[in-house]
């Protein structure tokens, strides 16, 4: 069994719009090890936020690698935009992609990591189907669209579900993310649950980030550690 890194991916969500230079320094300081960039069309989700202009403007400030998270309608036609832009990693939303192995060759062939992303009732056999050409698979533990709402608890037998099906099959090298509603009261049960990669927004940029980060860390790798006592 694969035991794999806990990776913590501050969401730029909530972030300073006005001095995201600040704030991803301090995400460097904390130890992040994944900036998490949330794009949304207004169409897929019902808000607006960032796209490829901004990823490009931040990519020279950090070496952490740029992850984006891409809630929006037909992704296929801007994942040349994000590699250019900089990105090292895209999920794409499973819900309403018509091709999706399609689009994670894609994703691949300009050489990033590929992930697909689960909005937290779509049913698990989209990534059953298609994990062999994932790097990672996100569940989503709440409905996206906005930073700051409340988890779901059905993540975690979703993500328990999702890892076994990974173990059976030979394909444990594939990493589980979790976005949404992450913080320091439930983190030991996502990792517990399987998920390594972990996306948090409100959690870390309230309060202390860097002090945040170290703490969410310290959580997770506890939990990590008991959860190989089993
Ligand atoms: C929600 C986004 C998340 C969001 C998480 O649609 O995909 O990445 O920033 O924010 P929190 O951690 O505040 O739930
Ligand atoms: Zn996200």
């Amino acid at each position: 069994m694969i035991l794999h890194d806990i990776k913590i991916a501050p969401s730029l969500l909530s972030a300073n719009f006005a001095n995201l230079e600040n704030d991803i320094k301090k995400c460097e300081k904390g130890g992040a090890d994944i900036i998490h960039i949330d794009v949304m069309d207004g169409n897929f989700v019902p808000n607006l936020t960032i796209g490829p202009i901004v990823v490009n403007a931040i990519r020279p400030l950090t070496k952490i690698p740029l992850s984006c998270h891409l809630m929006i309608n037909d992704p296929g036609k801007y994942i040349e935009e994000f590699f250019k832009a900089g990105a090292d990693s895209i999920s794409v939303h499973v819900e309403g992609l018509v091709h999706i192995h399609r689009t994670l060759n894609l994703i691949k062939s300009f050489g990033l990591k590929a992930g697909i992303a689960l909005n937290p009732a779509t049913p698990l056999n989209f990534a059953y189907d298609s994990a062999d050409h994932c790097d990672y698979i996100l569940l989503m533990s709440v409905d996206p669209g906005f930073g700051g709402q409340k988890f779901i608890p059905t993540f975690l037998r979703r993500s328990e579900k999702l890892r076994n099906f990974l173990l059976k099959n030979n394909l444990d090298h594939i990493e589980i993310e979790v976005d949404g509603g992450v913080k320091f009261n439930n983190v030991e049960e996502i990792v517990m649950a399987g998920a390594n990669i972990l996306v948090a927004g409100s959690g870390l940029f309230h309060g202390n980030l860097i002090e945040n980060i170290r703490e969410l860390r310290k959580k997770a790798e506890n939990a990590r550690r008991q959860a190989q006592l089993f």
